[in-house]
């Protein structure tokens, strides 16, 4: 408990807006007209039970963390440390005022998913949850989680619009099998090069066969798929088919410029 009154906690909550997570701070809802509902905890709930009830000794990395939903859930949930990362200052100071509120203690950087090799560890859960279809380049993220990051299990959830078919796929087609890619369940990432939903930071909305695929691609195994847009995934040992032995060397490690290991 900290010595915050709720008017002090309500005219702070209106200083840091607009907020994306609308959170209970003690008695003082952050988006309570948000448009989806009371989110993310409308989606949370779809999910929570797929993710160990006991985090205790485990640690956690939440990308693009927003005010720290999730971080503060999976705190509570007795992980040993939780880092929240995101590449925005506003929803950064949100998450930190919500965690000051809670009394719950989470560590915040300013990184974007691009720079995860600049965390030099690895985390037992990796939250990836709301961010890819808000990236530009989103397999060069998926592989840096992996390459960089992820240590065991990873929770991911993208928007995804298109067929919710999935296509059992050969391992190669010849050059003149063209019908396999209309087919409503092959995996197609719908590009957006203007607007969707008001918004221009959405780039690229994968189909559920996509974003399945886009994760085995980058070496996750698919354990549950709780709902429509939520996989649960352990990292597992990539093929190394099209990878060669480097996997994802963005950003270069070493002397600068030099991308060698
Ligand atoms: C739709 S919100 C999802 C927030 C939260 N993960 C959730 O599921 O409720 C997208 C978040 O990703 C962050 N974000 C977008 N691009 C990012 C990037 N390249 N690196 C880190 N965070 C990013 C945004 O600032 C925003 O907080």
């Amino acid at each position: 408990m900290t010595g915050w009154t709720e008017q002090a906690i309500r005219e702070r909550v209106r200083a840091l807006g607009p907020w994306f997570h609308n959170m209970d701070l003690r008695g003082v809802r952050t988006a309570p007209d948000h448009f989806l509902g009371d989110y993310p905890r409308i989606k949370w709930v779809r999910f929570a039970d797929h993710i160990p009830a006991d985090l205790t000794g485990l640690t956690v990395l939440d990308i693009g963390c927003n005010a720290g939903f999730h971080s503060m859930q999976l705190k509570r949930r007795g992980a040993a440390r939780v880092v929240g990362i995101d590449f925005d200052d506003d929803y950064l100071a949100q998450a930190r005022f919500a965690a000051e509120i809670e009394g719950i203690e989470i560590e915040y950087r300013k990184l974007s998913v691009y720079d995860v090799a600049a965390l030099g560890e690895r985390f037992d859960l990796v939250l990836f949850i709301g961010v890819l279809y808000h990236l530009r380049h989103p397999l060069l993220a998926l592989d840096l989680i992996y390459e960089h990051v992820a240590g065991d299990r990873l929770v991911f959830q993208s928007m995804q619009r298109g067929s919710q078919a999935v296509l059992g796929l050969k391992p190669d087609y010849e050059f003149s099998e063209t019908a396999v890619f209309d087919e409503p369940g092959y995996p197609k990432l719908h590009f957006v090069e203007q607007n969707y939903a008001h918004d221009p930071t959405n780039w690229w909305v994968p189909n559920t066969a996509c974003s399945a695929a886009m994760l085995r691609s980058a070496g996750f195994s698919i354990e549950a798929q709780p709902e429509e847009e939520v996989f649960v995934c352990r990292r597992t040992e990539r093929a190394a088919a099209g990878f060669g032995e480097r996997g994802a060397v963005y950003p270069a490690r070493g002397p600068a410029g030099d991308a060698a290991r």
